[in-house]
């Protein structure tokens, strides 16, 4: 038993375990690189759009021009939400966690076009690529500007028509490729928590809302999607470089987690947080608010000083969402708004091959013992 147990403690939260086979992404080879599909992240995030990134991750492959621009005015006309879905995203109060407007609008959708022969896995995954985005926006305007806004757009990106929703005006273009790269980094990692959810879900033959549902109510929690809004609270308490790494030596002395730091898998880096600082530095030279940008860089610093760890992907992507006028609770939906194509390929994937995901666990409670009558206890 107390070998048992160990085991358990060295493999804690599944670690170093190896739980299926995927050819959708690496993460960390050699304790740095990210591909999807055998194509390196660096590439992707230069010259990519996050709808070419969805259908690579889907389907296999790189789109070509025809495919990516029917793929788009696809994804454009299925922005419309159904009247029975409206109904409900107004029916959540404004006190709601955005992330629980998606999780309800997602499972909503899942009554009102449920999975079928002929609407299929992949109908529902650029049905959710295409009104995930208007899910959000439409609660929001209604609950917060009581206003019901027309959910169509000619935008053509995902990026494009998330901002221009949000804000009522075209996005100028530094912001929507931002958000564009965002999207592309959060798209997919492998057997990731949110995925691994999804997965599961999958191999008990459930339906493809369920699926996504479970990666939704997943990635909500802090030490995963939700260490991006975490990582803002953190970056906005400080005012300058100076403050924020005696504010931060502080934290460390006292053991608080510092959100958007560390991973379970890479070791030296995360290719993505180089990717999207560059992206957070640049926007911060004409944001209203680009002192943050210091601040984070001396966050930054103080973590590897202090304890030799590296930002992950979410804690410059806070200061980028910032800067583009994206309010805070958004930070996570936005990570779901990509990672949906990341789970709709790893559901298909699992379920072309499935097996039920069942792990053992090392029993640690009480030895068998004679079940007393109620009246007998006490
Ligand atoms: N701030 C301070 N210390 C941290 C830390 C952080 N963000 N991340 C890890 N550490 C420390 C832990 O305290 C622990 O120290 P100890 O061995 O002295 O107890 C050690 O590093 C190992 O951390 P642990 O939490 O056991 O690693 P894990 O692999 O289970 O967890 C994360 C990985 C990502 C959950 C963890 O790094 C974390 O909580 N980060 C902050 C949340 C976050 O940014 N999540 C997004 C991930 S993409």
């Amino acid at each position: 038993m107390v070998e048992n147990a160990l085991a358990t403690k060295k493999t804690g939260g599944l670690a170093g375990v190896i739980a299926g086979q995927t050819a959708i992404s690496t993460v960390g080879k050699e304790g740095i690189g990210l591909t999807y599909r055998g194509y390196d992240i660096g590439a992707l995030a230069t010259s990519a759009s996050f709808e070419e990134i969805a259908w690579l991750l889907i389907y296999g492959e790189l789109p070509d021009e025809t495919e990516l621009n029917h793929y788009r005015q696809r994804l454009m006309q299925l922005r419309t939400l159904p009247a029975g879905l409206k109904q409900a995203l107004e029916a959540i109060p404004a006190t709601a966690h955005p992330m629980d407007v998606l999780r309800t609008g997602c499972s909503m959708l899942g009554t009102l076009e449920p999975e079928s022969d002929t609407h299929t896995q992949t109908d529902i995954a650029d049905r959710l690529l295409a009104t995930l985005p208007g899910m959000l926006v439409y609660w929001y305007q209604f609950q917060y500007n009581g206003t019901r806004i027309d959910t169509t757009s000619d935008e053509e990106t995902t990026a494009g028509y998330f901002l221009h929703l949000l804000k009522d005006k075209k996005p100028e273009a530094s912001l929507r490729r931002a958000l564009d790269v965002s999207l592309v980094l959060y798209a997919e990692h492998e057997f990731n928590a949110s995925t691994f959810a999804a997965r599961i879900t999958a191999s008990t033959l459930s339906d493809f809302y369920s699926c996504i549902v479970s990666g939704i109510g997943t990635l909500r929690g802090a030490l995963h999607g939700g260490a991006n809004e975490a990582a803002m609270e953190l970056i906005t308490q400080f005012k300058t470089a100076p403050e924020a790494e005696a504010g931060i030596r502080k934290m460390l002395l006292e053991k608080q987690k510092i959100m958007g730091f560390g991973h379970r898998v890479y070791k030296i880096s995360d290719p993505r947080s180089d990717i999207i600082k560059l992206w957070s530095e640049k926007l911060a030279e004409t944001a209203k608010e680009g002192y943050l940008y210091e601040v984070s860089a001396a966050i930054e610093k103080v973590m590897w000083e202090e304890k030799h760890l590296f930002p992950n992907v979410d804690f410059y992507s806070a200061t980028t969402y910032h800067f583009c006028g994206i309010p805070k609770f958004f930070f996570t939906p936005l990570f779901v708004m990509a990672r949906v194509a990341g789970w709709s390929a790893h559901i298909i994937e699992q379920r072309k091959d499935n097996r039920l995901i069942r792990p053992d666990a090392v029993y640690t409670g009480p030895m068998p013992r004679p079940f007393v009558l109620l009246a007998q206890r006490g």
